[in-house]
C-alpha cells in the first residue's frame, strides 16, 4: 500500500522551491538592512507557553493545537506560531541585555489543526520578526515599511495594509463592558464558544469565524472609541508617521486578531486573490507579553508572513529559468575519465555541473541533457582530448563553439 502525505501538509519541490528561495532571500536581505538577526527556535514547546501567550480562549489554543504527551508525561505542543517561543527565548537567554532595540527574525514551519483549504494548511511556514525594547510608534512604522519593502521587492504591489489599535489593559475594561452590554440580548444567536467567551473574554467574539456570530456583531462597539490617552496618542502618531513615509493604509475598526497578546497596534497586509484567506502578513505590538512571561517590562512589536500564501501570489511572476548548469557528454573511456575532472573544475569555479555517468551515444546523452533542463552541454571525445579543448553548446540560444576549459569557464561566468 502506498503511504501518502498527511492532510493539510505539503511537499515543496522543484521548480516551485525556487519561489520559496526567492522569498527567503529577499526577506533575509531586507531584515539584515534593518538590523535583524536570526533566532533558531524549537518546533516543540511546553503547551503552557501557548496557553499563556496566545490565550486560552483563542481558536488557536482551543481547537487548533497539535498537543500530545511525551514519554516523560509532559504536555507538549507543536508551535502554532513563533512569537511565544521568541519571547521565551528572549527571557531565558537574557537577550534583553543586548543593546536596544533587540531585533530578531525567524523562519520555519508552524502547525495548526485547521480545516485545510486554499491558502490554509496544517503545517505552514512563517517568516517573521520581533523587535523588543522600544515603545515609540516609529518602530511600528519601521516594521510596516519593512514588510511593504519585502512585498514590493517581490513584485507584490497591490496588497492592502489594514490598521487598527486594540488598546491596552487600561482602556480595555470599558470596552469589555460595552461589548458585554451589546451582546447581552444576542447570546442565544451566538455559538457555544462565544457564549463561553462572553463571560471570560468578550473581545474574542469579535474574532469568531462562525457566520451567525459574524452577523450578530454587526454594529458592535469599536475599540477605537474606548482608547485611553496613551493608546490614542500612539495610534495617532503612528498614522502621522506612516503618512509622512508615504505608506498608505486603511483603518479597520474590527481588526482584533486571533491572538490575545496584542496591545495598541494591530495590522494585516491583505489580498483578495487568495479567496477566503486574505492575510498574507500580520502582526502588531505586544507590550505586556515579556513581563507576563516573567521577564523585565519590555515593549515589543512584530509580524509574520505565510510563505504558502506568498508563493501562491508569486507563482506566475517569478521566472523559473534555471541558472547555469553544465552537462558534460563524453565519448570513449579516456574522455569519460576526463569528464569527472572537468566537472570538478567547473564546480571549483562555482559553476554547477553533472557528468553522464557511464557510456552512451552522443544522441542519447544530448537527449538526457535536454531532459535535465541544463543550460550548457560540453562534449569531450578523443579529438577534443588530444587538442586540449572542449566543444560547447548553449541550449538556450543554440550558440556553440570550441575553446579551452578555462575560456569556457570565463564565458559562462
Ligand atoms: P497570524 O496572523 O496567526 O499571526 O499568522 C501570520 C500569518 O501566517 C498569516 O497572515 C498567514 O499569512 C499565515 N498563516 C496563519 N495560519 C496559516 C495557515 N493555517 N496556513 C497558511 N498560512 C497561515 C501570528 O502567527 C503572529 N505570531 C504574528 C506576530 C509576530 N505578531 C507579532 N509578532
Amino acid at each position: 500500500m502506498r503511504i501518502s502525505i498527511l492532510k493539510g501538509f505539503a511537499d515543496v519541490y522543484p521548480p516551485e522551491v525556487k519561489i520559496w528561495q526567492k522569498i527567503e532571500d529577499t526577506a533575509k536581505g531586507l531584515f539584515a538592512l534593518y538590523g535583524y538577526e536570526e533566532l533558531k527556535l524549537p518546533v516543540l514547546e511546553h503547551t503552557e507557553l501557548f496557553h499563556r501567550g496566545i490565550g486560552g480562549d483563542t481558536d488557536i489554543v482551543e481547537k487548533e493545537m497539535y498537543t500530545f504527551t511525551d514519554k516523560g508525561g509532559r504536555s507538549i505542543t507543536l508551535r502554532p506560531e513563533g512569537t511565544a517561543s521568541a519571547v521565551r527565548c528572549y527571557i531565558e537567554n537574557q537577550l534583553f541585555n543586548m543593546p536596544s532595540p533587540q531585533r530578531f527574525y525567524y523562519y520555519g514551519p508552524m502547525f495548526r489543526y485547521e480545516r485545510p483549504q486554499r491558502g490554509r494548511l496544517r503545517q505552514f511556514y512563517q517568516i517573521g520578526c520581533e523587535a523588543f525594547g522600544v515603545d515609540h510608534p516609529a518602530l511600528d512604522a519601521e516594521v510596516l515599511v519593512m514588510i511593504h519593502n519585502i512585498l514590493t521587492s517581490l513584485g507584490l504591489n497591490s496588497l492592502q495594509l489594514e490598521l487598527n489599535s486594540i488598546g491596552c489593559e487600561v482602556c480595555r475594561p470599558a470596552y469589555r463592558i460595552a461589548l458585554i452590554d451589546f451582546f447581552k440580548g444576542r447570546l442565544s444567536h451566538l455559538c457555544a464558544d462565544c457564549n463561553r467567551r462572553y463571560g471570560s473574554n468578550p473581545l474574542r467574539i469579535m474574532d469568531c469565524k462562525v457566520p451567525a456570530c459574524i452577523e450578530q456583531r454587526q454594529g458592535a462597539p469599536v475599540i477605537k472609541e474606548y482608547l485611553c490617552e496613551d493608546c490614542a496618542g500612539h495610534y495617532q502618531r503612528l498614522k502621522t508617521i506612516l503618512q509622512e513615509m508615504g505608506l498608505t493604509y486603511r483603518e479597520n475598526d474590527t481588526l482584533v486578531r486571533g491572538l490575545d497578546y496584542y496591545t495598541k497596534t494591530t495590522f494585516e497586509f491583505t489580498t483578495d486573490l487568495l479567496g477566503a484567506q486574505k492575510a498574507v502578513a500580520a502582526g502588531g505590538r505586544y507590550d505586556r507579553l515579556v513581563e507576563e512571561f516573567g521577564g523585565p517590562a519590555t515593549p515589543a512589536v512584530g509580524f509574520a508572513m505565510g510563505m504558502e500564501r506568498l508563493v501562491s501570489l508569486l507563482k506566475d511572476r517569478v521566472s523559473l529559468e534555471r541558472p547555469t548548469f553544465v552537462f558534460i557528454a563524453s565519448l570513449g573511456e579516456p574522455a569519460e575519465k576526463a569528464s569527472y575532472r572537468v566537472a570538478g573544475q567547473l564546480r571549483a569555479n562555482g559553476i554547477a555541473a553533472t557528468v553522464n555517468f557511464g557510456h552512451g551515444s552522443l544522441k542519447n546523452q544530448l537527449r538526457k541533457a535536454d531532459r535535465l533542463g541544463v543550460t550548457h552541454v560540453l562534449i569531450i571525445g578523443d579529438n577534443e582530448l588530444s587538442r586540449g579543448i572542449v566543444n560547447w553548446k548553449d541550449l538556450r540560444n543554440g550558440k556553440q563553439g570550441e575553446c579551452t576549459l578555462e575560456e569556457f569557464i570565463k564565458l559562462v561566468r
